[in-house]
């Protein structure tokens, strides 16, 4: 039976279980926040005026793919602020009404951070407007011709909205935003840093090459490393010395089917498909989608940015298609006269 995307140890999606991890891991401050450099650096020159001036931050806008810490950082933005962090998402707004409820409770200064925010409704954007750039509240009394708006003033807050796709937002919405920022991908130096400290937390003995090895396995993704830390410790517990080194760690990650460069059953099987039914590829998201059966905007969200990351994985005009590293790292032969992937000239990947 196929698992579902929230099973896998990989998905960079959260899971109720990573809610107890990243809750004690979660850095509060910026110089326990590691990675994500440029962000940060701007972040609290953004900050540091703003407090000078006495005034609430900009609306700043986070997005990339699942698992990279947009959360944390706009908690972190709230706490080096000293207001308050107001959580909600996009889904769980679900009528106008919600979010009005949401923005007559702040307070001023307030950090409001919608996760998912790609998925507001046109209705809901609606209220965000006016609210974004005038600080106001429209609300519509009565019906039909009698009906006429009211305008209340709201507290000056700041609202950081994370999504994974920049490009389903709304030009207006887009626009509304002082700050945009796209975080990228950690370094399997960054991440090990990371496991290093989630470890001391949570009294984890784990030396530098065991921290590497879950790192450089991990496709550049705190939360798959802190999941993956965790589980480290139980093989390491149950057929080891109860230390994570290289080797309980190696043990534990192939117990679990993730590979040297990160990649699960459902990584290999989206390439082996692609190159044993389509010759390696173009072949379009649906067709990928079905083949697998796999969600296409799950594929879309949670496999290609790594496969894509690494080299794996084109997008061309016609469809995906594998690369030739993935073929070498598969240990699969190319096909013979495939001269999208073997024609340099014709070799035009939109990474
Ligand atoms: N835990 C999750 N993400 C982190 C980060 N970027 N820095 C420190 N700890 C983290």
């Amino acid at each position: 039976m196929d698992m579902d995307y929230e099973d896998r140890i990989t998905a960079p999606e959260y899971t109720a279980a990573d809610a107890e991890n990243e809750l004690s891991l979660r850095p509060h401050r910026f110089d326990d926040y590691i990675g994500q450099e440029k962000v940060k650096k701007n972040l609290s020159i953004y900050i540091e005026a703003a407090l000078k001036r006495n005034e609430p931050l900009d609306h700043v806008l986070l997005y990339g793919p699942p698992g990279l810490g947009k959360t944390t950082l706009a908690g972190i933005v709230a706490n080096e602020m000293g207001v308050n962090f107001r959580v909600t998402s996009g889904p769980a707004i679900e009528k106008p009404g919600d979010l009005a409820a949401l923005l007559t409770n702040l307070s001023e200064g307030d950090v409001l951070f919608i996760d998912e925010i790609h998925r507001l409704s046109r209705s809901v954007e609606e209220v965000l407007y006016p609210a974004m750039e005038d600080n106001a509240l429209d609300i519509i009394i009565g019906k039909g011709p009698s009906a006429r708006s009211i305008r209340l003033d709201l507290p000056h807050f700041t609202l950081i909205g994370a999504t994974t796709r920049a490009g389903q937002l709304s030009a207006p919405l887009r626009d509304r935003f002082g700050v945009i920022f796209r975080l990228e991908m950690y370094t399997p130096e960054e991440l090990s840093k990371i496991v290093c400290r989630s470890a001391g937390i949570l009294g984890i003995d784990l030396d530098y090459d065991g921290a590497m090895e879950i790192a450089s396995r991990s496709r550049g993704t705190p939360r798959i490393a802190n999941r993956l830390l965790r589980r480290a410790r139980d093989f390491a517990q149950v057929v080891g010395e109860g230390v994570i080194d290289l080797k309980s760690a190696q043990t534990a990650l192939d117990g679990m089917e993730i590979d040297e460069l990160g990649l699960d059953l459902t990584d290999r099987k989206l390439l082996t498909t692609m190159i044993n039914h389509y010759n390696g590829g173009p072949v379009g998201l649906e067709t990928i989608s079905a083949a697998i059966g796999e969600e296409a905007v799950t594929i879309e969200d949670v496999y290609e940015p790594y496969l894509m990351q690494i080299g794996f994985l084109g997008r061309t005009p016609r469809g995906r298609v594998v690369t030739p590293a993935a073929y070498a790292h598969l240990g699969m032969a190319m096909p013979s006269g495939n001269s999208s992937q073997t024609n340099p000239e014709q070799q035009k990947f939109d990474m």
